[in-house]
């Protein structure tokens, strides 16, 4: 993916709207830390590590506008519970309050090592790969989810340029669609062969054993390799234990949270009881239809073969 997702001009934060894609590319722009929160709560910027580098500049566009630092600091990290991300980077951009260019070098410091961690995640992910593989993925952990290149799909990238990927399956992740709608565009722009697949179709994929391994983001990595990631995730890693299949993940440093023992503790946002019974605005369950929508779930480190860091390769047991 060649397009910019993200652009900073010293001034604004000009982003893609993920909300439109696949169907239109419509970029904001941002102008103060208020839109800065609006766009991470409603989804125009979503992925783990793309939410911390957003919630940087929009640190960094609190301060140029004279905002408060208890309330810019409040505003950002209320926005979205979850991923580890956004507290590590508003924790790195704290340090350097006070000072704007401090700030903005900070911000545009954690866009660039994130990228870069993302490459050598690629390329130790892409190691680990023996012959030419079916790749079977969760949400959206690519370019579009990070500073760019992606962490999951950075690995599925470094795989395809070896010649060791024969198809990605990609969920459709549902309710948001992450997969159908930004991983299959993602992959595609890029000629990454890719078929789309529901949710519910996992097993029986395993079953007529069309899939080899599994690769996912992480929103957050406990101490002992317990995983939050996308809602599914959980279910996707007991049905490759089941098969003996090697189950994957990818995470920079930036989603680890040593400060937790292991996943119990971490929260899990829930969203919007329309995002469930309504597919793009047109409702699919009656009116008043009860609903529990948990946008993640925690994946034991148990299920899972190994942790693909930029630093290397952890093995939970
Ligand atoms: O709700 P989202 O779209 O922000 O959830 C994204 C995921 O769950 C990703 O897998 C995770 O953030 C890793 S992105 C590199």
């Amino acid at each position: 993916m060649e397009e910019r997702h993200i652009k900073w001009d010293g001034r604004k934060l000009t982003v893609l709207d993920q909300r439109a894609l696949p169907n239109r590319e419509i970029y904001l722009d941002l102008e103060s830390y208020k839109d800065v929160a609006w766009a991470i709560k409603e989804m125009v910027v979503r992925g783990a590590p793309l939410i911390g580098i957003v919630a940087a500049f929009g640190v960094v566009l609190g301060f140029k506008k004279g905002g408060k630092k208890e309330e810019v600091f409040k505003v950002l990290s209320s926005t979205r519970p979850t991923a580890r991300n956004l507290f590590w980077a508003l924790e790195a951009m704290e340090k350097v309050w006070g000072d704007e260019r401090d700030l903005e070098e900070k911000a545009l410091e954690i866009w660039r090592e994130d990228v870069e961690a993302n490459r050598k995640i690629g390329k130790i992910g892409a190691s680990l790969i023996d012959g030419e593989v079916r790749i079977l993925t969760h949400c959206n952990a690519g370019a579009l989810a990070t500073g760019g290149y992606g962490t999951a799909l950075g690995v599925v990238r470094k795989a395809f340029e070896e010649g060791k990927v024969e198809m990605v399956y990609a969920c459709e992740t549902r309710p948001y669609l992450q997969g159908a709608r930004l991983t299959v565009w993602e992959l595609q722009k890029d000629g990454i062969p890719v078929t789309l697949v529901c949710d519910n179709m996992v097993g029986f994929l395993l079953w007529k054993d069309m899939v080899d391994l599994a690769v996912v983001g992480a929103d957050r990595v406990a101490k002992n390799g317990d995983v939050a990631n996308k809602i599914g995730t959980y279910g996707i890693s007991v049905l490759f234990k089941e098969h003996k299949k090697p189950f994957y993940v990818a995470a920079p440093k930036s989603s680890w949270d040593y400060s937790l023992e292991d996943g119990t503790s971490i929260v899990i946002e829930e969203r919007d009881a329309k995002e469930v019974l309504e597919i793009r605005g047109v409702p699919i369950a009656p009116p008043g239809t009860r609903v529990f929508n948990p946008s993640f779930d925690i994946t034991p480190a148990e299920n899972i073969t190994a942790i693909i860091s930029e630093e290397g390769v952890f093995r939970p047991r």
